[in-house]
């Protein structure tokens, strides 16, 4: 594996790389990222993977100091992917002058993570767009854990006419249920043994709305209840339309194939979001 430090390295290696499939990440890597480099490597001919921690998404009084940087196990990892290409750039690299160009993203940004997160996508879709450039990928991979990440991305990409397909890759999950994520590392042991119950939660509601019911704010707010009942500090339990995310018809008129629950709520320190698809699959990415 070829690692990249400065754009001027990542374009020398990417010189005759044929189709190149990429995953943009933030390192500390895990089994769910590991599955993205799988599903790029079958899309490319050359896999490009980037470890960069972008301060641009993390809000003031969020864990950019504390998030996990594990250099050495993700080269590990990466090289056990038969990742060819890992570009790594120091922040000077990335961002040798002040960032005044930014991505505006769509009004879908302010929402959800957005909600609780300002400033966030815009910090995503600057940096994705930044590294896309660098990079210049044919595919890129986005895992659907970021479900809302994944539609901005895939949006930013139509819209500029990038001509670059976005991979959507289902979530790895631990055995008990839990969305693999870097920030379960920060977990206390008591806490990681309770926090498969927002996943639960999470198919709990999608069971009900594929049994029939379509009183979709009392079913967000019951799963809200239990989640606060079990210590939790809930950001935002929501039934959205799988295209682009939107709130679904309250009269039910929406397809239940095509709906998505989302959430995100805090346990103890760490703050988790997960997402399922009613029917697994079936909804737009
Ligand atoms: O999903 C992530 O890890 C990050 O948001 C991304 C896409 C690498 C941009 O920094």
């Amino acid at each position: 594996m070829e690692i990249a430090t400065t754009a001027a390295e990542l374009h020398n290696f990417l010189a005759d790389a044929g189709t190149v499939a990429f995953v943009p990440t933030m390192g500390n890597l895990h089994q769910g990222h590991l599955q993205l480099m799988r599903i790029a490597r079958e899309h490319g001919d050359t896999v490009v993977a980037s470890v960069f921690v972008n301060r641009l998404q993390f809000g003031p009084n969020e864990d950019f100091d504390r998030y996990p940087r594990t250099f050495e196990a993700d080269c590990e990892g990466l090289r056990r992917e038969g990742v060819d290409v890992l570009f790594v750039p120091q922040e000077q690299e990335m961002y040798p002058t002040p960032q005044v160009y930014r991505v505006t993203p769509p009004p879908l940004a302010e929402e959800l993570e957005g909600a609780s997160r300002p400033g966030f996508f815009h910090g995503v879709c600057t940096v994705v767009l930044k590294l896309f450039s660098l990079v210049q990928p044919d595919v890129a991979v986005f895992g659907k854990k970021d479900r809302q990440q994944l539609k901005i991305v895939r949006g930013m990409v139509q819209q500029f006419n990038m001509p670059i397909r976005i991979i959507p890759a289902e979530t790895v999950r631990a055995d008990d249920g839990l969305a693999l994520a870097s920030r379960n590392s920060y977990l206390s042991p008591e806490e990681r043994l309770e926090a498969p119950r927002l996943y639960r939660t999470l198919s709990w509601v999608a069971d009900e709305i594929l049994g029939g019911r379509h009183d979709y704010a009392n079913l967000e707010a019951a799963a809200r209840a239990d989640l606060s009942r079990h210590g939790w500090k809930v950001d935002y339990i929501a039934i959205r339309h799988g295209l682009a995310l939107r709130i679904p018809h309250p009269e039910g008129y929406d397809h239940p194939n095509l709906l998505i629950v989302l959430g995100a709520a805090m346990l103890g320190s760490t703050r988790l979001i997960d997402n399922v698809d009613v029917v697994q699959g079936a909804s737009e990415d």
